[in-house]
């Protein structure tokens, strides 16, 4: 049998890596500048973590997970998001006794067992940040501002934000009786799932994707007509602050997110590139789910955001986050005997931090020649016979032709200021 890739996973080839590096060098270089710290957990958790984390009522845990026993007998999971396993950290590094806020950001895998659609994967990456402590709305906008941050950085124009509140413990209850209320008379013309959900968690009905589902879940209550006032005065804080932070946004009642955790501010920045769900990054408040996974009563807000659909995003706006070709200068043999000297050349050169490439082919002149070219490599230095004995060699500038001639003792130095001055120039 011809061996495959898994359906829903992807190689990211050595001709698309460039895009992926720059991202993942300016997200980290945006949340850093925002007073965040990386955090790396690992792929799988004990299955607890999400069920607890993540909630048992949300298709993520109840259809979507890659569960298995391992040889110990323990259920593990695969990680299908990131929140669960840094809360997860969180109380277990006893960071609640950081000075607060304590700022994370990670870049991870995550997996999903999921319908194949465009810009949904079942392995796929995510950017994210959790932040904990913090419970104003201060902290709320200045996520998303990093978010905005990072979009203007890399040069996409920002994509349409949507916030919303869904309420917290305090005014839920009463929402539930008014959406149960609503459901009563339809509920059994609705899926399986959403009889169930009827159940453990009617919100989590107004997020079904079924199509026979829909036409009831589009009339039903939405939470921001029950919010409490401490509720309210969050969603107008966090409004306040983000137009004094010129942030556009729009307020969509119909965000609720698919996770369970979350508690008041729920945002999602969507475009029409990346599928049908259009969601590039979503994210939210979660007030209560450091005490509900065992830790003290701290609350937390983050995102995450899908790198497959913020490229798809950056390659449907034109952006291009293609980087200079790494590989600056090549070294061609003109003989056997030259061979061995260029192949120490390259060696110190590389030492000395400049990208440099020999022929490990067996290639004649000409075929080192065209191999550059093909390549795009924008200097050449040719070494024969003739260069060994002088100690002396010229490197070209390709593009058009400007030679300079270097001592092969003062190699490094000599060949940077030159393709570094020349560069400038150009
Ligand atoms: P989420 O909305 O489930 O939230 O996922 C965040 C983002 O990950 C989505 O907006 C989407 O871009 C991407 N994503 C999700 N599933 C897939 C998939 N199957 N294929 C490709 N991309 C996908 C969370 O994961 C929360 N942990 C976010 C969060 C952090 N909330 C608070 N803190």
């Amino acid at each position: 049998m011809k061996l495959c890739l898994p359906k829903g996973t992807k190689d990211i080839l050595p001709d698309q890596i460039h895009l992926w590096q720059k991202a993942e060098r300016v997200f980290a270089e945006v949340c850093e500048q925002y007073g965040f710290s990386e955090i790396r957990i690992p792929t799988f958790e004990h299955t607890d973590v999400f069920e607890r984390g993540v909630g048992n009522a949300t298709d993520v845990v109840r259809k979507e997970m890659y569960t298995f026993e391992d040889k110990g007998g323990r259920s593990i999971t695969l990680r299908p998001e990131g929140t669960a396993g840094v809360v997860r950290s969180f109380i277990e590094n006893g960071m609640g006794s950081l000075p607060s806020p304590v700022k994370l950001f990670y870049n991870i895998t995550a997996f999903r067992y999921e319908k194949m659609q465009k810009g949904r994967y079942r392995e796929f990456h995510q950017f994210g940040v959790e932040a904990f402590g913090s419970s104003g709305p201060e902290i709320d906008a200045e996520i998303i501002s990093l978010l905005c941050t990072f979009f203007e950085r890399v040069g996409i124009a920002q994509t349409r934000l949507c916030i919303n509140s869904i309420g917290c413990p305090a005014c839920r209850p009463t929402y539930h009786v008014a959406l149960k209320d609503y459901f009563a008379d339809k509920v059994s013309d609705m899926c399986e799932d959403c009889k169930a959900r009827y159940d453990i968690n009617p919100q989590r009905m107004i997020d079904c994707k079924e199509e026979r589902c829909k036409p009831f879940v589009a009339n039903a209550p939405r939470q921001i007509e029950y919010l409490c006032s401490d509720c309210r005065t969050h969603l107008s804080g966090l409004e306040k602050c983000l137009s004094s932070l010129d942030i556009k946004y729009k307020i969509d009642p119909s965000i609720v997110r698919g996770l369970d955790y979350y508690t008041r501010t729920v945002f999602e920045f969507v475009s029409d590139h990346v599928g049908t769900q259009g969601t590039i990054c979503g994210g939210g408040r979660y007030d209560r789910l450091v005490e509900t996974m065992g830790g003290p009563s701290v609350p937390g807000i983050g995102f995450a955001m899908g790198v497959e659909r913020f490229l798809m995003e950056a390659a449907s706006q034109g952006v291009s986050l293609a980087e200079r070709v790494p590989v600056n200068l090549c070294l061609v043999h003109m003989s056997e005997s030259a061979y061995d000297q260029v192949f120490r050349l390259a060696h110190r050169l590389r030492r000395a931090g400049i990208a440099c490439e020999v022929d490990l082919m067996g290639r004649s002149f000409r075929a080192q020649m065209k191999y550059a070219n093909k390549l795009g490599i924008p200097y050449m230095m040719v070494i024969g016979d003739d260069e060994i004995a002088s100690g002396m060699a010229k490197i070209k500038r390709m593009i058009d032709g400007i030679e300079v001639e270097v001592r092969l003792d003062d190699l490094p130095e000599q060949a940077s200021i030159f393709m570094n001055e020349s560069t400038k120039e150009n």
